[in-house]
């Protein structure tokens, strides 16, 4: 459970709206995420109907007047060989974090994703994102590998590492 008002659910249309905004809110912290603003509403949109559809796990957190406050996702992999394997994908909304949502929403998705029967979850993070590392480690991911300056910002590059989960 999270703090008593947010809820963590399955995602549907009526979240999308939203759920592009609190991605964009955390992609603009320019910390984070792989991009600095969120994909056009078409794309997020697109890639929601996709999930959904497939029955891909992707939960959100919703306050009680339905603002996504944060999200979980793990896309299988398309190709031959790989689709056992899902990439996770997570953020709350910085005012927000520190309350358990986070665990809670990749909790929920863990146990979605061993449902759906993948059999592994990868991510990566950045090695400068000490919360993300030490939730991840806490629900079991360990480290698999480092891509070294792989991030080049104005305040230097950031190594981004590897990890993985084997159910
Ligand atoms: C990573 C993130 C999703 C965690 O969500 P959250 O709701 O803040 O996490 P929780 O409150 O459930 O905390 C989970 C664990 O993270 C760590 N953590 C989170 N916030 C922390 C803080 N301020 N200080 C120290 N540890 C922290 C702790 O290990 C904590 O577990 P514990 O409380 O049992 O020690 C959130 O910080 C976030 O959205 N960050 C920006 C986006 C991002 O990094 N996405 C992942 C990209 S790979």
């Amino acid at each position: 459970m999270t703090s008593l008002s947010i809820e963590i659910l399955s995602i549907t249309e009526t979240h999308i709206v939203s759920f592009r905004d609190c991605l964009d809110s955390v992609a603009q912290e320019g910390l984070y995420l792989g991009m600095l603003k969120a994909p056009s509403i078409e794309r997020v949109s697109a890639f929601v109907h996709d999930q959904i559809e497939h029955g891909f796990p992707q939960f959100v957190a919703i306050t009680p007047d339905e603002k996504v406050i944060g999200w979980c996702d793990v896309l299988p992999y398309e190709r031959e060989m790989f689709r056992h394997v899902g990439k996770l994908g997570m953020g709350v909304h910085a005012g927000y974090r520190g309350q358990k949502i986070g665990t809670c929403l990749l909790n929920a998705t863990l146990e979605a994703t061993r449902e759906y029967g993948l059999e592994k979850i990868e991510l990566e993070v950045y090695a400068s994102n000490a919360n993300a590392i030490r939730l991840y480690e806490k629900l079991g991911f360990v480290h698999e590998g480092r891509k070294r300056n792989a991030r080049k910002t104005a305040s230097g590059y950031d190594d981004i590492l590897l990890m993985g989960l084997l159910f």
